[in-house]
């Protein structure tokens, strides 16, 4: 049984609907297409979870800037859907921008204080954009588990919030960050980098490594840490360095000295290319994250 790109809105809803009446526990994994390792990886913990998978590609204009890459954003749709396929995904939801959006569209959703801090300060509006499309999705997929990545750790804290603030049904799940063999995280905007870029773009991994040999070496002064990260990142000059936090690992807000769980995170341009990283600090009997 494989569907893709084929269902309406209300054949997706109908198709979950019989999934429930049957019994079935629906796991869904939404992503923007361009698939890797690192959606791969969220569809196969969906699976160990549930019954049959959901996987919605859909590049959400809501939650793009107009500088931003909606219009090039990498669209790689009959390989997504092979290697969707060979997972074993049930449904490959493909809904068009019209159908999600009519031209009278007009309600967002917000998690105000969480989408302030971090790529929210960089990108406003780009978390009330994902907001809003997970719940349209999650309203139309209607599942019992959601899979989100560590590598966009902001957004899967949101996301967890948005559930329980507005007392969804859907218990949201984490997958660790899948990266390159020499340390990179997969993105789908790393197709983006030249040769020379994506050589370079791998300090961000070592730097990170590095905190957090710093951290359980016993330091907890977040400037130094910072201080050593941003040395090692600064040595193969990026376009621009975002930012750079240590914060809170539950609320976001950025902390100077490291007592409880923290985040690392860290956003850099190579030339127009926008990547984030982060590493979590905190001790190993602490860092089994629940969401
Ligand atoms: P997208 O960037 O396609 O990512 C889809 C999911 O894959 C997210 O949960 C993301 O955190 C996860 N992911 C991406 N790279 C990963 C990696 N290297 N390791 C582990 N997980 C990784 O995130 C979005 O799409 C959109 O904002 C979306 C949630 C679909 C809403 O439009």
């Amino acid at each position: 049984m494989f569907f893709t790109k084929y269902f309406s809105i209300a054949e997706m809803k109908a198709w979950s609907l019989d999934q429930r009446q049957k019994g079935k526990t629906i796991g869904f994994v939404p992503t923007m297409g361009a698939l890797h390792e690192g959606h791969l990886s969220l569809v196969r913990i969906a699976r160990q979870h549930s019954d049959t998978v959901v996987v919605s590609i859909f590049v959400n204009p809501l939650q793009f800037a107009p500088h931003e890459d909606l219009d090039r954003y990498p669209k790689t749709l009959e390989k997504d859907v092979e290697l969707l396929k060979k997972e074993g995904v049930a449904v490959v939801f493909i809904p068009k921008a019209s159908e999600m959006y009519s031209p009278h569209f007009q309600t967002v959703v917000e998690v105000t204080e969480l989408s302030k801090h971090l790529c929210g300060n960089s990108r406003p509006g780009h978390f009330r954009g994902v907001a809003t499309v997970v719940l349209k999705l999650f309203q139309i997929v209607n599942p019992h588990i959601a899979i989100f990545g560590d590598k966009d750790f902001q957004q899967r804290l949101v996301i967890a919030r948005l559930v329980k603030d507005l007392g969804l049904e859907i218990k949201i799940l984490a997958g660790p960050i899948v990266r390159e063999a020499d340390g990179l995280a997969m993105s789908s905007r790393n197709q983006y980098l030249s040769l020379d870029e994506r050589k370079r773009a791998c300090v961000l991994y070592e730097a990170l490594t590095k905190a957090l040999t710093m951290f359980q070496s016993g330091e907890r002064n977040s400037a130094r840490i910072i201080m050593k990260v941003s040395e090692m990142i600064d040595k193969v000059s990026p376009t621009h360095v975002d930012y750079m936090k240590i914060c809170d690992a539950e609320t976001l807000e950025e902390v100077w000295s490291i007592q409880k769980k923290a985040i690392l995170a860290v956003a850099v341009y190579f030339n127009k290319t926008r990547l984030i990283d982060n590493v979590i600090l905190s001790h190993p009997e602490r860092s089994e994250g629940s969401v």
